[in-house]
C-alpha cells in the first residue's frame, strides 16, 4: 500500500510531524509512506491513501496546503484521507490551548466533501529566532508562547491507528467512511 504524507510547514516543525508519521506508518508491513511538502507534488495518482497536513498560521491553513486540498477534492474523496493541523501553542490539552479552533472555516465544505477518516491537530513549535519582523509583530499580537510543544507520544498514537486502519483493510479495497459500496 502506498501512502503519500503531504505537509505545508513554514519553519519545518510541521514538515517534522509529517515525517515522524510517515516513520511510524513505514513500520506496518505492506505500508509504503512517501512524505512530501505539498509544493513538490503535482500529483496524487497511484497513492492508496493520503495524510495531509499544515501549519497553523492566523487561522488558516499554508496556502499550498489548502489549495491542493480543493484542487484534489475529487480524487482525495476517493481514497482514504486523514488531515492534520498543527498550531496551538503552550501546554494543556490542545483543544483548550486552540479555543475551539479544530479546522480552517473555508476548507470545511471541501473536507465534508472528501470525508476524512479523522480531522486531528496537534501544538506546535515556536522558535522567536527564526521570525521575519512581520511575524514576530503577529505573533506577540497573538500573544504567542515560544517553546516546542509537539506531543511526539500522540502524533505517533495517531500515525499507528492510521497503520493499523490501512492493515485491518488488508487486501480488500479501502473504503472511504460510511461506503455502502
Ligand atoms: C505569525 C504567526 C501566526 C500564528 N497563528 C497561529 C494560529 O492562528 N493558530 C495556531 O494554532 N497557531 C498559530 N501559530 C503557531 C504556528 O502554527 C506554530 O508555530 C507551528 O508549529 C508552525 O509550524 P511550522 O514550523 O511548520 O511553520 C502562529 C505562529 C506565527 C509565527
Amino acid at each position: 500500500m502506498r501512502i503519500l504524507v503531504a505537509y505545508a510547514s513554514k519553519h519545518q516543525s510541521t514538515a517534522e510531524i509529517a515525517r515522524a508519521i510517515g516513520q511510524t506508518l513505514e513500520q506496518f508491513s505492506n505500508v509504503s509512506a512517501n512524505v512530501k511538502e505539498i509544493d513538490q507534488l503535482d500529483y496524487i495518482t497511484g497513492y492508496d491513501a493520503v495524510v495531509l497536513g499544515s501549519a497553523v498560521y492566523e487561522g488558516n491553513w499554508r496556502l499550498s496546503a489548502a489549495n491542493f486540498l480543493t484542487l484534489h477534492a475529487q480524487e482525495l474523496a476517493q481514497i482514504p484521507v486523514w488531515l492534520f493541523s498543527s498550531g496551538p501553542l503552550g501546554e494543556g490539552k490542545t483543544r483548550e490551548i486552540a479555543q475551539g479552533w479544530e479546522f480552517p472555516a473555508g476548507l470545511r465544505v471541501i473536507a465534508a466533501q472528501i470525508k476524512p477518516h479523522d480531522i486531528a491537530i496537534f501544538r506546535g513549535k515556536l522558535d522567536i529566532g527564526e521570525l521575519n519582523m512581520f511575524e514576530l509583530a503577529a505573533a506577540k499580537k497573538m500573544d504567542a508562547t515560544p517553546g516546542d510543544y509537539r506531543e511526539w507520544e500522540k502524533i505517533i498514537q495517531w500515525a499507528a491507528q492510521i497503520g493499523q486502519a490501512l492493515c485491518e483493510e488488508g487486501d480488500r479495497s479501502l473504503k472511504k467512511p460510511n461506503s455502502t459500496t
